[in-house]
């Protein structure tokens, strides 16, 4: 296909071995030639602070942020779930992107949440947590297939690829419905 979509992926963890960051390469290697996905990272986005968008002295780091997000069609989200919620580091990168007041990099770009927990219930209320939030966000967001990945613990080998066919096949289809979503939504 030519001229495919630009997506941002922001995984939720920071860990070496995170499980997530691992799925979110088997999606960007499930999407082929259908969508360009591309981690941006946000572990150095320092916590947010108001007074310093209001002093006219952001970060380095959030102005990059913005800059580089802002370049995207598209915004793609795989986390974990901490304490049933957002984990803190995604929340920030959230919160650092919808500032100045009027100026969020997030409206208007189509989305999609898919959680991952070693755990049975797949980090769902990670999951609609950051649905909550996008909402408010304006990123029209893929309502199905919802993506919780439970038990993720027992389906990647040891080089972080997919041992179960029928996750595979699950995650195949997300893509894909992601890549028809971002089509109907996209900006421009
Ligand atoms: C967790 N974990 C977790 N799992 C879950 O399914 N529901 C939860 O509410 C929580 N809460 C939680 C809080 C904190 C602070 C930590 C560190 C962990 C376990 C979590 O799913 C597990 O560590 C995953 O491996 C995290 O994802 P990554 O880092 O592998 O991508």
């Amino acid at each position: 296909m030519s001229n495919p979509a630009s997506v941002a992926v922001f995984v939720g963890s920071l860990r070496k071995a995170s499980f997530n960051r691992k799925v979110a390469h088997i999606l960007a290697g499930l999407a082929g030639d259908s969508l360009n996905l591309e981690i941006v990272e946000i572990g150095d986005l320092p916590l947010y602070n108001q007074d310093l968008d209001d002093e006219g002295t952001p970060p380095v780091a959030w102005t990059a942020f913005r800059e580089k997000v802002k370049a995207f069609d598209a915004v793609l989200f795989v986390t974990p779930e901490y304490n049933r919620s957002v984990p803190a580091v995604l929340k920030n990168a959230l919160d650092v992107g919808s500032r100045p007041y009027g100026q969020s990099v997030w409206s208007g770009k189509p989305g999609a949440v898919v959680s991952v927990s070693p755990g049975a219930i797949g980090g769902f209320g990670a999951n609609h947590h950051l649905r909550q939030s996008l909402v408010f966000l304006n990123v029209p967001t893929l309502q199905q297939p919802e993506a919780y990945v439970g038990g993720i613990g027992k389906l990647l080998d040891d080089e972080g690829r997919l041992t179960n066919e029928g996750t595979r096949n699950f995650l195949a289809g997300f893509v894909s419905d992601f890549a028809a979503w971002i089509a109907a939504n996209r900006k421009g």
